[in-house]
Formats: structure tokens, C-alpha cells, sequence
């Protein structure tokens, strides 16, 4: 389960009673009844998964409450190296030799989520004031552009009437508002919907590839942005590189540049996917946002509560010390997940925690659902990734009014794997 983007494969090992099948391809068609029957089972329950030829036990944590315990408490890190005694099963380690990459070459389990402490600090210092509220609401004329480009193209990629909305909406949109902060040229960009692709397919051989040519490509782009700076996030990068290399190595900056742009682009694709479906399956509430688009806000922290992409948090945590946490105790050197679908539609927190009631909470800046994370690792483009969310429905729905699936809802199909709820095609009609 260390998942985004190293997602390991998750295979079911049933001989114990509170051991589930992460692969059941009913978990795929009705994660959150089944998620759902785990979390009223108890607060935090005992699983397994295998990598390569080993089982690897973990816990997983179902309610609200334990969950925000889980992500916020100090005695757990999400680094296995902070465990004393270096006796923790590195679900890293393990993922990496299982696809073949070499340490030096692991970008991908280096990421802002995979450090702890000073290192920590440091680095999300480096890149958080670009995605404050106040530089994300400078950006929204910019998303709003976007959103409109893509909306216009959307007539002329029907195939007997029909758009993916997945393939021309929800995936080039934010695909085109974290390149554009970063620094990513146009022609680089279709190539990180490719591997995004291959991010969350089954085929775990791709993995390797994909981080080898994610990580030439920014190299690339770097050495360009020291020849001739602009003012994207990577120039700025490379002059506090190039000034200071104890703020930063090459290394860190490409592991940095390599988890905002997946982070940035297939949560939130998976959002506007997921969310579009909600409101299509959910006729009175889309009336509702029709009109009144002033609450596409508050909806959009709704569609995260009910419909959020990540049904885990990305990373497990390991206990550093001995932690009792819903009545049971994780021993030093254990591993936990926080299940967020779970928390977020929790009873003991939400009031009809099944219901879609798009004004449901109100339109701050923090909202209450889990969907974001909790804690020192809390998202840090949340602020980015609501707004998306909030211009995507707002103008899909008023520019095309009748929008409607073009397909049942029971026929859509979800990528093969437990963390990401993602759906593969989108088909409907304008
Ligand atoms: C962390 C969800 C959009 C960048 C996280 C975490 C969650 C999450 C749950 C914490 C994971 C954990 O603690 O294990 C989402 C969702 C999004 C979204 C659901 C869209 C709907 C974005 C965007 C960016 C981004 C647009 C672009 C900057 C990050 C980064 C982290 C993170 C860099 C790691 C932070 C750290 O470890 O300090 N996200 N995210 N996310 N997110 Fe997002």
C-alpha cells in the first residue's frame, strides 16, 4: 500500500478473519459499501500485502478520528529509517527491487511525502508560497482560460457523439496548470498523461521507465532554466540551486518537481472525473449548482468528502515506539494506513455520511473531510486543486447544460487498484 505513485501491487491473503481482498474486483465496483463494512467492523484492522514473493502485514486505520490521530502523531514518521533499531519492513525498499530501480534512480520514493523533519521543512519551504490561497487566486483568470480552451475543443473530439471526458477534460486541465507553474514547455506535457497511465497500471516492470524518462526530461528542462531563466517555479529552483546547494541538491529538486506534477495532475484529473459523475448521478444537487454556481465552493469540498480520488492516504506511516490507537496497540516498527474514504464518511463525524448534499459544508478555506490528508504532510496544493475543481463544474455545466453520461453508471470502469478511485473513460454526450 505505499502507493502514490509507487503504488505496490496489493494481493489478498484471507486466512484471517479481519483480512480482506484489496483485489476483489467488487472492492473496484463498491469500494466505499466494502470500505464502509471494515470501518463498522473496528477502528483499525490487520491486512496484508504481498510484494514480490514476500507478505507484508499492515494496519488499517478506518475511522475518522483515528485516522486524524494517525497522520498528525509524531510517533509515527512516514520515513522507515527514523524507526530505532532499523527493524521496520521498508514498503519502499521492497517496491523498488520488486520493479528493478536502483536507489539513485528512486525520484519517486524520495518525494516530499517519503521525508520527515528538517529535510521536510526545508524543502516544502521551498515550494509552498507558490501555492498559497493568494497565489492561487492570482492563477484563476489563467485556469479559467484554460478550462475555456479545452471546453471549446470538447465539441470536435466526439466519436459518434460521444467524449471522454477523462482523456480531454479532466486530465489536460490540470496537466496544463501545474506544467505551466513549473515550467513544463507544451510539447513535454502529453507525455506525463502517458505515464501517469502507467503509474497506476497493473504492470509494475513499467515503473522503472517511467521515472527514468520523467527524470531525463527535467533534467533537461534545468539545464535549459540555468541557461535562460523565466519566472517558472523550476528557474526559481535552479537559482536557489545555484546559490545555495545546501537548500537544495539536483537530486531533491528533480524528486520535488517529479511528485508536484504527478500529485498535481492525477488527484485532481480523478476529482473533476469522479465529481462530474457524482452530479451526473446526482440530478437535484447538479440543479442546485446550476443555479447557483456560488456554491461550486462549497460543492467542491462536498465532492471531495463523498468522491474524493484517494480512498488511502499515499504513504503508510511506521510507529516509532509502541502506539495505541483505537484500542489497538502498533507495535514499534509497524506499519498503519489511513483509509480516507472511510474517515470521510464516517458516522461518528458526518451527519447521512452517504448523502451528496452539496452544501454541506461551508465555503472556508479548510474543510472538514480527510480528503486532503491531515498533518505536517496535509496537501500542499489543496488550495490549487479546489479551485480547479471549482472552475471545471462551474463551466462544464453552463456551457453544456444537458450534459449527460453516455453510458450507465454501473458500465464505467475504475483503474485495477485500490488507492486511486480513477476512472479509465468517461463517455458522455453535450
Ligand atoms: C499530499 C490529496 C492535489 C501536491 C497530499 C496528501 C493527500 C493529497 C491526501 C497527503 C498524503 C499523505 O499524507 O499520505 C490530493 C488530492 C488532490 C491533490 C485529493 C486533488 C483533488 C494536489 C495538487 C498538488 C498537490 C494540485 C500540486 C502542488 C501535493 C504534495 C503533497 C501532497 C506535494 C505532499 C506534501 C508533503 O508530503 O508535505 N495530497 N492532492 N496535490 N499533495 Fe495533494
Amino acid at each position: 500500500p505505499d502507493t502514490t505513485p509507487t503504488a505496490i501491487p496489493v494481493e489478498a491473503v484471507t486466512d484471517e478473519a479481519t483480512v480482506f481482498d484489496l483485489q476483489d474486483p467488487e472492492l473496484l465496483r463498491t469500494p466505499h459499501a466494502i470500505y464502509g463494512r471494515l470501518r463498522e467492523q473496528a477502528p483499525v484492522v490487520w491486512a496484508k500485502t504481498r510484494v514480490g514473493e514476500t507478505d507484508l502485514g499492515f494496519w488499517l486505520v478506518t475511522r475518522y478520528a483515528e485516522v486524524k490521530e494517525l497522520l498528525a502523531d509524531s510517533r509515527f514518521s512516514n520515513d522507515p529509517h527514523d524507526v530505532p533499531g532499523g527493524q521496520a519492513v521498508d514498503f519502499r525498499r521492497k517496491a523498488r527491487e520488486e520493479i528493478g530501480m536502483r536507489e539513485e534512480e528512486s525520484y519517486l520514493t524520495r518525494t516530499l511525502l517519503d521525508i520527515e523533519g528538517a529535510d521536510h521543512t526545508r524543502l516544502r519551504k521551498l515550494v509552498s508560497r507558490t501555492f498559497t490561497v493568494r497565489r492561487v487566486n492570482e492563477l484563476r483568470p489563467r485556469v479559467e482560460e484554460i478550462t475555456d480552451r479545452l471546453l471549446d475543443e470538447l465539441p470536435a473530439t466526439a466519436e459518434n457523439g460521444v467524449v471522454d471526458l477523462i482523456e480531454h477534460f479532466a486530465y489536460p486541465l490540470p496537466i496544463a496548470v501545474i506544467c505551466e507553474l513549473v515550467g513544463i514547455p507544451e510539447e513535454d506535457r502529453t507525455q506525463w498523461h502517458v505515464w501517469s497511465d502507467k503509474l497506476l497500471s497493473t504492470d509494475r516492470s513499467l515503473v522503472a521507465g517511467v521515472v527514468r524518462e520523467a527524470a531525463a526530461q527535467i533534467r533537461r528542462l534545468i539545464e535549459l532554466r540555468r541557461a535562460q531563466p523565466t519566472s517558472d517555479l523550476l528557474s526559481g529552483l535552479v537559482r536557489i540551486q545555484d546559490e545555495d546547494g545546501d537548500r537544495l541538491t539536483e537530486d531533491e529538486m528533480i524528486s520535488l518537481i517529479f511528485v508536484l506534477v504527478i500529485a498535481g495532475h492525477l488527484t485532481t484529473a480523478n476529482l473533476i472525473g469522479n465529481g462530474t459523475v457524482a452530479l451526473l448521478t446526482h440530478p437535484d444537487e447538479l440543479d442546485r449548482l446550476k443555479s447557483d454556481p456560488e456554491l461550486a465552493p462549497r460543492a467542491v469540498h462536498e465532492l471531495m468528502r463523498w468522491c474524493g480520488p484517494l480512498m488511502t492516504a499515499a504513504r503508510v506511516r511506521y510507529a516509532l515506539e509502541d502506539v495505541e490507537i483505537g484500542g489497538t496497540t502498533i507495535r514499534q516498527g509497524e506499519s498503519a494506513m489511513g483509509l480516507l474514504a472511510t474517515a470521510n464518511r464516517d458516522l461518528r463525524e458526518f451527519d447521512a455520511p452517504d448523502r451528496l448534499d452539496i452544501t454541506r459544508e461551508p465555503a472556508g478555506r479548510r474543510e472538514s473531510h480527510v480528503g486532503f490528508g491531515h498533518g505536517p504532510h496535509y496537501c500542499l496544493g489543496a488550495a490549487l486543486a479546489r479551485q480547479e475543481g471549482d472552475v471545471a463544474f462551474t463551466k462544464l455545466f453552463s456551457r453544456f447544460p444537458d450534459l449527460r453520461l453516455a453510458v450507465d453508471p454501473e458500465e464505467l470502469e475504475y483503474q485495477p487498484q485500490p488507492t486511486f478511485r480513477s476512472l479509465i473513460r468517461l463517455p458522455v454526450r453535450l
